[in-house]
């Protein structure tokens, strides 16, 4: 099993580079896959969890040419062209690659078995499958869980379909089973989510309206295959945000990040906290924004985080959290009991490994209060637990710049699923982590 060891560091320094978003390069696979005619992507998130979105499609026909790490081209099938997989498709840590494919795969003549690591085989897929059910799937959990069987069936009928919990996957996944419906499929939202589904959809040439927090689509409509220039990870970029608003030296620049509104709360919620970050728009991608991060060092400030904004920066609380431990005085995030049931449960490894670092914390069912440290030297050092959690590790790996001794994390592999290179990219600004 591999971990971090990392020493503390006092400053970040330079220009960063994060790897292309997760959830553009799944669905990159996932529409052009469908789609007429070849669909060209460069900046695709060569990691694990895309790899297996790639290798799953590649199992049911979709040839995919890999010209470099990050670019490639997909030879769509067009909507009834996928193939019977012939194995079951495991999407390993992907919780983006299993529940939009269950969508998927609703509309197939077909049936398909998914299944995932540990983590993915505890997480709840009832939220996906009970819509998809109303719409006339035939699908199995395993008591809510993976393996999910997705059976075909006759047809799939259109649905008015109130989400109950804020989740793009589950949204996305009902959008592209509306997509082998017949009529209009409608999904509403109680909070607004990440849209990339629709950007994507829009740009395949997919009518497809928005009204509010409605999403609209009629059925059978044809993708055309596309050109998707994917941004970089906002998610990834939020370690860096963090790192150099707690400890930057001179001016310190993200490159080349998608600034998508539906993904920029960590942003909001940072400058909330009195962070100088400046956001320097450059030409949009594949119908997203995009845009440099200019961020400087700042003595941040505790805040009651806007529930709002949770949706928002879903993907990025774990390193907000490392943000709070340096503020001055109390932050408290709430609304965000999503966190319990993502690649781990977040709120409780957070608090966890808050605790061990010295952090004075207080969990709550739905959030966590913080009792922030005001600057440098407020952490401990210690061992931590990352249970397998990408953004664990990333998050106490920023949390160095705050510590009096060392920090060792377990169980790191799977910082691979989302940020390829995360340790040489970190190591060049700064951050003293050494992967064992
Ligand atoms: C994602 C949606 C979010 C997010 C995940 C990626 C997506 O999940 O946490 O990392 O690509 O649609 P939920 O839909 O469960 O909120």
């Amino acid at each position: 099993m591999k971990h971090y060891d990392v020493q503390p560091a006092r400053s970040v320094t330079g220009t960063v580079r994060v790897p292309g978003d997760k959830s553009i390069s799944h669905r990159t696979l996932m529409l052009g896959g469908i789609a007429e005619g070849r669909t060209e992507v460069t900046g695709f998130l060569a990691s694990a969890d895309c790899l297996a979105t790639l290798e799953a499609f590649r199992a049911m026909g979709v040839a995919v040419d890999r010209h470099a790490e990050t670019s490639l081209t997909v030879h769509g099938r067009g909507l009834h062209g996928l193939s019977a997989p012939g194995k079951v498709l495991d999407m390993g840590n992907a919780g983006t690659a299993i529940r939009l494919s269950m969508g998927l795969l609703a509309g197939q003549r077909f049936e398909s078995v998914l299944t995932g690591d540990s983590s993915l085989r505890s997480r709840p897929m009832e939220r996906v499958a009970r819509p998809l059910r109303m719409m006339g799937a035939d699908i199995l959990t395993t008591d809510g869980k993976p393996p999910v069987t997705v059976r075909p069936v006759a047809s799939l009928a259109g649905i008015d379909y109130t989400l109950p919990v804020a989740s793009a996957q589950v949204k996305s996944a009902i959008l592209l089973a509306g997509l082998y419906a017949e009529g209009i499929t409608t999904v509403t939202e109680p909070a607004p989510t990440r849209d990339h589904t629709e950007r994507m959809l829009r740009g395949f040439g997919v009518q497809i309206e928005t009204d509010g927090p409605r999403v609209l689509l009629k059925g059978r409509q044809t993708l055309h295959g596309s050109r998707v220039d994917v941004p970089g990870d906002i998610s990834s970029a939020a370690f860096f945000l963090v790192a150099g608003s707690i400890a930057g030296s001179g001016e310190y620049i993200i490159e080349n990040v998608g600034v998508n509104p539906t993904r920029t709360g960590v942003i909001d919620i940072l400058k909330l906290m009195g962070a100088d970050i400046t956001v320097v728009p450059r030409e949009s991608q594949g119908g997203e924004p995009v845009a440099d991060l200019h961020v400087r060092r700042s003595g941040l400030k505790g805040i009651a985080v806007p529930e709002a904004l949770v949706p928002l920066a879903i993907d990025e609380l774990p390193v907000l959290f490392i943000a709070a431990a340096a503020a001055r005085g109390e932050t408290v995030f709430s609304g965000a009991a999503e966190l319990r049931v993502k690649e781990s449960d977040r709120l409780a490894v957070m608090a966890d490994g808050l605790t061990r670092l010295g952090v004075p914390n207080e969990l709550a069912p739905d959030g966590i209060r913080i009792q922030g440290g005001a600057g440098a030297t407020c952490l401990t050092g210690g061992e931590i637990e990352s249970h397998g959690d990408h953004r664990i590790a990333m998050a106490f790996t920023v949390a160095s710049l705050l510590a009096t001794a060392p920090i060792r994390i377990r169980d790191t592999e799977n910082v691979g699923t989302s940020f390829p290179g995360f340790v040489a990219t970190a190591r060049a600004c700064g951050l003293q982590v050494r992967e064992e």
